[in-house]
């Protein structure tokens, strides 16, 4: 469980309320007048503050992933993987505090929670090395490989410009134009597309990312955690129904079962590639548009994470979280690909512009380790060094880091083969279309396909026109020749499978 911070205590006895400065307030229900109708006060210092700081109630929503809801609880590592990492949150036994947000990614904040959507999974473990952040989906895979197009790809799945309206057209002109997110379409036009609630689903690390042992040696490893609830999905008539009825169903879900005592779990699973097969393996493995085969790489049992505590405060503890694929720790690294070095840069970037420069001294994103930083001053700086020295290098003795490269960071730097073009294709599993295909034949019954083409059917029929639908039939048949005839033959008929 999370230590309550000392400072976020508001005085909430039943005596009088107060201003900010602590002083008795004067009245919550009647502004100081001149004469009962007369104009308010300037000097009624009760209702300016309430109205100036009223003003400025809202930071800015997540540019993505705006709606949400969180939870913490904590993850307990029950297996030793030693041999692959060192992070001291992976030791057997150990058990680390942690917060989780749930969410979905083109809404805004007021956006129905069953909208069909990938969902985020983002993770902070306050671990005993400083905070790791796993910020992850419900989907194993994404849209793109190349950070370069997510705006591009945010812009598509938002809003248009002149009428602020969402726009179907617009989304399949970017996924046909992108063949690369023909498997991330699929599954999302699939039964996993909608999640009948947040514990009913799994949370994927997505990318390849780096463990590194005490030995220094180094392997890729792929997260899965696991739903110990099972995974269930929504059918849109179900999630249509929720989005008018009950809009908040997911964040309320989730609050009510740990209300109730029902924690729900994951249990965490890693794919352990070994460092050298990245470099021959079939598929490329820092794609983040595929999977790596459960046969090949099969998954080990890591530890299990649990949840049971719902925030104190909203705003303090869910909006103003901050979780960034930055947030490593020793024994853990990144991997070249593209998609997540990009991210890397963008998330403490946008949190600085979101939250303020020192939201990492806020309770919800703050190391429960002693943090040691030369970054001082700034918006709303509230830990301090004292008089300490403020430079590095220095000769006053207070510490500062000045290590070599580490294992961690310098694959790619030194093993520059790694980093493969996308061009030409290794091998006939790396292609754009391949297991996307394998999803629709192998992966859906025959129940499911069906519901799919009716899915996609649906979408294209929602104002899809002119070349984009026909790239769309394209993209398909790409995808299954079969399928693809079937969604076309639909939409042709008018959405009557
Ligand atoms: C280059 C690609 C991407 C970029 C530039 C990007 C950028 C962002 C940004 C700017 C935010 C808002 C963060 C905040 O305001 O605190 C965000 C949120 C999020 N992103 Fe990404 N994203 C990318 C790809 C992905 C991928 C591939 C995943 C999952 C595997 C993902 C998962 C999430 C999640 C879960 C959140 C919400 C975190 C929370 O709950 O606060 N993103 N992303």
């Amino acid at each position: 469980m999370i230590d309550r911070h000392p400072d976020n205590s508001g005085r909430t006895d039943a005596a009088a309320s107060t201003l900010m400065n602590g002083a008795p307030a004067t009245s919550e229900r009647h502004s100081l007048t001149a004469g009962a109708n007369g104009p308010t006060m300037l000097h009624d210092v009760t209702f300016v503050e309430t109205m100036a700081h009223f003003d400025r109630e809202r930071v800015p929503e997540r540019v993505v992933h705006a709606k949400g809801a969180g939870a913490f609880g904590e993850f307990e590592c029950t297996a030793d993987v030693s041999a692959y990492t060192k992070a001291a949150l992976f030791r057997k036994g150990v058990t680390t505090p942690m917060f989780a947000r749930f969410s979905t990614v083109a809404g805004e904040q007021g956006s129905p929670d069953t909208w069909r959507d990938p969902r985020g999974f983002a993770l902070k473990f306050y671990t005993s090395e400083g905070n790791y952040d796993l910020v992850g989906n419900n989907t194993p895979i994404f849209f793109i490989r190349d950070a370069m197009r997510f705006p591009h790809f945010i812009h598509s799945q938002k809003r248009r410009g002149a009428t602020g309206l969402r726009d179907h057209h617009m989304q399949w002109d970017f996924w046909t134009s992108s063949p690369e997110s023909a498997h991330q379409v699929t599954y999302l036009m699939g039964m996993r597309g909608i999640p009948k609630t947040y514990r009913h689903m799994n949370g994927y690390g997505s990318h390849t990312y780096m463990w590194v042992n005490e030995a220094g040696e180094r392997f890729w490893v792929k997260y899965a955690f696991i739903s110990d609830q099972g995974v269930e999905g929504l059918t849109d008539a179900e999630a249509e129904k929720l989005a008018g009825s009950q809009p908040d169903a997911h964040r309320a879900d989730l609050y009510e079962a740990i209300e109730r005592g029902e924690f729900p779990s994951w249990t965490l699973y890693v794919q352990v590639i070994p460092y050298e097969d990245a470099k021959n393996y079939k598929i490329n493995i820092f794609d983040v548009t595929k999977t790596v085969p459960l046969a090949d790489y099969p998954r080990i049992e890591v530890g299990r994470m649990t949840l049971n505590r719902i925030p104190d405060n909203f705003f303090a503890e869910v909006e103003q979280a901050a979780f960034a694929p930055s947030n490593l720790v020793p024994g853990i690294g990144l991997s070249p690909d593209k998609m997540l070095l990009g991210r890397v840069f963008s998330y403490a970037d946008t949190q600085r512009h979101r939250i303020g420069a020192n939201y990492q001294q806020l309770p919800v994103n703050a190391a429960r380790v002693p943090v040691n930083t030369y970054q001082q001053d700034g918006p709303m700086a509230y830990t301090h060094n004292d008089d300490q020295c403020v430079h590095a290098p220095n000769t006053t003795g207070r510490g500062y880091a000045d290590a070599p490269a580490s294992a961690e960071e310098t694959w790619g730097l030194d093993d520059p083969e790694l980093v493969r073009d996308w061009q030409p294709i290794q091998s006939d599993m790396d292609d754009d279309f391949t297991q996307a295909g394998i999803l629709v034949r192998d992966v859906m019954s025959d129940a499911e396909r069906d519901e799919f083409v009716a899915t996609v059917a649906r979408h294209l029929l929602a104002g899809v026109h002119g070349d984009v639908l026909e790239r769309a039939f394209e993209y398909w048949k790409n995808v299954d020749a079969e399928t693809g005839q079937r969604i076309e033959d639909a939409v042709r008929a008018g959405g009557d499978a």
